[in-house]
């Protein structure tokens, strides 16, 4: 298929509160020095009527503070990294975006300077169909066929599948292990569904864990493996078409990282809503796209810096926002959907091996790991839809965005959000 240009997001990012408080969960470093502005994502306002106790108890306990471990000798801790490009960037238009050959001089800067680099730790349920199987290729990366009205910004190819895979080990740390925060009664549950399964993980360790469970997992792309454990199925689906699921037939509605792909949550919601059995629980887990840092280690003219201004933009130009986290969509289009006992849970998902706390440190080293092996099929989709970057270009921003990743000095994160909310019991 001719290379096209459309775009895709974000990888997940990081800390943790329930509802209403602000993700105080993981407490705010104290840097070396002062943020130069208020990380945004932490503004996410607190949704009225939700229950902060339960995630902020389990949060205090166990993920102390977003600290950074003490600098290397080799890395001056208390000057701030040398993120700025040699030559003073203007940015695109008004989208905050640097254009694309700020990176190779960035990249020549830096060739002479050392102390960049201290690199230590490195209409549904249709049928499978011929036209799922067109994929389109975008610079030798395949990407979900764009027949239909789903669009998809991320490979769907076996590196793509790798970062998903390192992604669910990565988020299942964040949640000590455990699979949902929706308050589910495992002896009763009956029916799942997983709405954008991917390569199908979060649904096999459910069917696992659940063996009595009749799990469905559904996605456009048919990435999923053959050998499941024998209460699973996968089906080939666009979620935004009109879902011929049984009313009121599923206990569990999962969802995971559709930010980028949809268009009407609310609509989308209400699907799952008329799926859901009275008293059944719909439960998504979405990613900002800023990597944001507390103590403005991450400048806005870095290349992680500017990694979710590229989305945004991304996700304005297809219709399909990005900003799902920051503007509270989650609770607002559940609310919409008429589900009640909405509760959230805000997380600061560090990426790279930065922080103190040995559980964090964890999480940012599989982050960054989820990252780095695929942030060229996270890019090269929505770097040619904002503005046609050539494959040299987003090359290069990908070497410079890996050294930051790489250089503890940078404290960034993402804001991870899951918000749950319940079918209202019959009358
Ligand atoms: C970032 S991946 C996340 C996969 C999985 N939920 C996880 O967390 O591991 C997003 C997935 O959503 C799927 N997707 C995007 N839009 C969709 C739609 N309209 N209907 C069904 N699946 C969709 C993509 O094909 C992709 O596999």
């Amino acid at each position: 298929m001719a290379d096209k240009s459309q775009s895709p997001p974000p990888p997940p990012a990081a800390t943790s509160t329930e509802s209403s408080p602000p993700p105080a969960a993981v407490a705010k470093s104290t840097p070396q020095s002062a943020p130069k502005s208020p990380p945004a994502a932490v503004a996410a306002s607190a949704p009225a009527g939700t229950s902060s106790s339960q995630a902020q108890a389990e949060e205090g306990s166990s993920t102390t503070s977003l600290t950074p471990a003490p600098a290397t000798p080799a890395a001056p801790a208390a000057t701030a990294p040398a993120t700025t490009p040699a030559t003073a960037p203007t940015t695109e238009t008004n989208t905050g975006i640097l254009p694309p050959e700020t990176w190779a001089a960035a990249e020549a800067g830096d060739d002479a300077d050392s102390s960049l680099g201290d690199l230590d730790n490195v209409s549904s349920t249709a049928s499978l169909t011929a036209s799922i199987l067109e994929y389109r290729t975008y610079h030798g990366r395949t990407y979900h066929s764009d027949r239909g009205d789903a669009q998809y910004w991320g490979s769907n190819d076996a590196r793509a599948a790798e970062s998903m895979d390192i992604n669910h080990h990565m988020l299942t740390l964040c949640l000590d292990g455990k699979l949902f925060r929706a308050p589910l009664d495992g002896d009763k549950i009956e029916k799942v569904l997983d709405v954008g399964t991917g390569t199908g993980i979060w649904a096999i360790d459910f069917a696992d864990q659940y063996p009595n469970a009749e799990v469905i997992g559904t996605d456009l792309s048919p990435i999923q493996p053959t050998w499941v454990p024998p209460n699973l199925m996968f089906e080939i689906d666009d979620a935004t078409q009109p879902w011929t699921f049984p009313a009121d037939s599923f206990d569990y509605v999962h969802m995971r990282y559709l930010v980028g792909s949809i268009v009407d949550w609310t609509a989308l919601y209400r699907q799952a809503f008329k799926a859901l059995k009275p008293g059944g629980w719909l439960e998504d887990y979405e990613a900002a796209p800023f990597l944001e840092s507390d103590d403005g280690s991450v400048e806005e003219t870095s290349a992680l810096g500017q990694w979710g201004r590229i989305f945004i933009e991304g996700g304005k130009r297809m219709n399909r926002s990005f900003e799902v986290v920051d503007h509270d969509v989650q609770r607002t289009a559940m609310a919409a959907a008429g589900f009640v006992d909405i509760q959230t849970w805000d997380f600061k998902c560090p990426v790279g091996g930065w922080p103190e706390d040995p559980k964090l440190n964890r999480i940012g080293l599989f982050s960054q790991l989820a990252l780095e092996s695929d942030i060229e099929g996270y890019v090269l989709f929505i770097t040619n839809v904002i503005s046609g970057w050539s494959r040299e270009q987003v090359l290069v921003y990908i070497a410079r965005l890996r050294r930051e990743l790489r250089d503890k000095r940078y404290h960034g994160y993402f804001r991870l959000r899951a918000v749950w909310g319940r079918k209202p019991e019959a009358k």
